[in-house]
């Protein structure tokens, strides 16, 4: 990659912001196959760019660190090639990460200013190469070009451009991907006539064919996770000694470790109640008035039937810091036009 023309598309990118990436994501929905519309959702809510140009402006990184409490991998940068393995589109990474650095490397002027369009016409491009549906591409592109825009063209140019798929989970369709979201457990004629306890199937990451635990109707995830007593502190240091795959310390929607992204089933997830909604805004999580919305507190939701979830490599406690951060940058773009 050119070195010299990269930073001008940065420049571009960083025209930006985080209300105008939402328009573009917005805009990008209906292109990106169902698949990966509501995953390409829950990345944008993982990695927010309000929270990565806190970092970058700030004096003393660590400090911020401290103070709003981050733990876990939460720079970009240290997962280029990992942090979007839940979309069905991380299969073409190696091919669209390579479009975008040429791309951002090319001394042409782009045929338009308009990011979404640029987003869809490189999909187009690759998809065209890979032999896929372009609606399979749009989401990683533009996971790609925020991805640029976080960690900068050479960091982006350096990475290895790998994906992580499970050999099993590599050949389904999307079709099958869906089919599989929308399967819920049967309890069987007898169990249903006996009364039995509900049980649920909660997969915690699709690209795995072990990577679930079992539910019984009426535990809160945490519960249900905790019993799954498989080693996951080494995958994610947050992850506690016998308390299972998702990190949680409070159980009391106080702490903001427990967020998960929900991929499918979140209509069998139990609704919002004020103070999850409340917290999750003050986390800085999700702001939402969505009854089930896709970013959820695992230690308040309970679910009533199979549901699939990803669990972010990260938490912290910014929403207020944002908003007040928010206003910083506004200034700081104003006195600098
Ligand atoms: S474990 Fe603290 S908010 Fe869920």
């Amino acid at each position: 990659m050119s070195a010299k023309e990269g930073p001008l598309f940065e420049a571009f990118l960083n025209r930006y912001d985080a209300p105008a990436w939402d328009g573009v994501v917005r805009s990008l929905l209906p292109y990106i196959h169902e698949v990966d519309r509501t995953a390409t959702r829950i990345w944008f809510a993982f990695f927010p760019l309000a929270l990565a140009r806190a970092f970058d402006l700030a004096d003393d990184p660590e400090e911020l660190a401290r103070k709003l409490v981050m733990q876990g991998r939460y720079h970009l940068k240290d997962q280029i090639d990992s942090s979007h393995e839940f979309l069905y589109g991380h299969r073409y990474w190696p091919e669209v990460k390579r479009a975008v650095a040429e791309y951002a490397a090319s001394a042409k002027a782009p045929a338009s200013l308009d990011l979404a369009l640029q987003i869809r016409e490189l999909a187009d491009k690759v998809a065209k190469q890979v032999k896929a549906d372009e609606s399979l591409l749009v989401a990683v592109t533009a996971i790609a070009f925020m991805t640029l825009q976080q960690v900068g063209c050479e960091p982006f140019d350096a990475s290895l451009g790998t994906i992580s798929i499970d050999r099993s989970r590599s050949a389904r369709s999307p079709e099958q991907v869906l089919k599989a979201r929308l399967r819920d457990d049967s309890q069987g004629l007898f169990g249903s006539l006996l009364g039995l306890e509900k049980k649920y199937t909660i997969t915690f990451n699709e690209n795995d064919r072990n990577a679930t635990f079992g539910l019984i109707d009426g535990q809160h995830l945490t519960t249900a996770a905790a019993e799954d007593k498989r080693d996951y502190v080494s995958r994610d240091p947050r992850c506690t000694v016998n308390e299972g795959p998702i990190p949680v310390q409070c159980r009391s929607a106080s702490c903001g470790t427990c967020w998960v992204g929900v991929l499918g089933g979140a209509e069998r997830l139990s609704a919002v109640l004020p103070l999850e909604r409340r917290r999750m805004k003050e986390f800085g999580y999700t702001d939402t008035d969505e009854e089930r919305p896709l970013i959820r507190l695992a230690c308040q939701s309970q679910p009533s039937g199979a549901v699939s979830i990803v669990i972010p490599p990260w938490n912290g406690v910014f929403g207020r810091f944002i908003r007040g951060e928010k206003s910083r940058l506004d200034e700081i773009e104003i006195s600098g036009s």
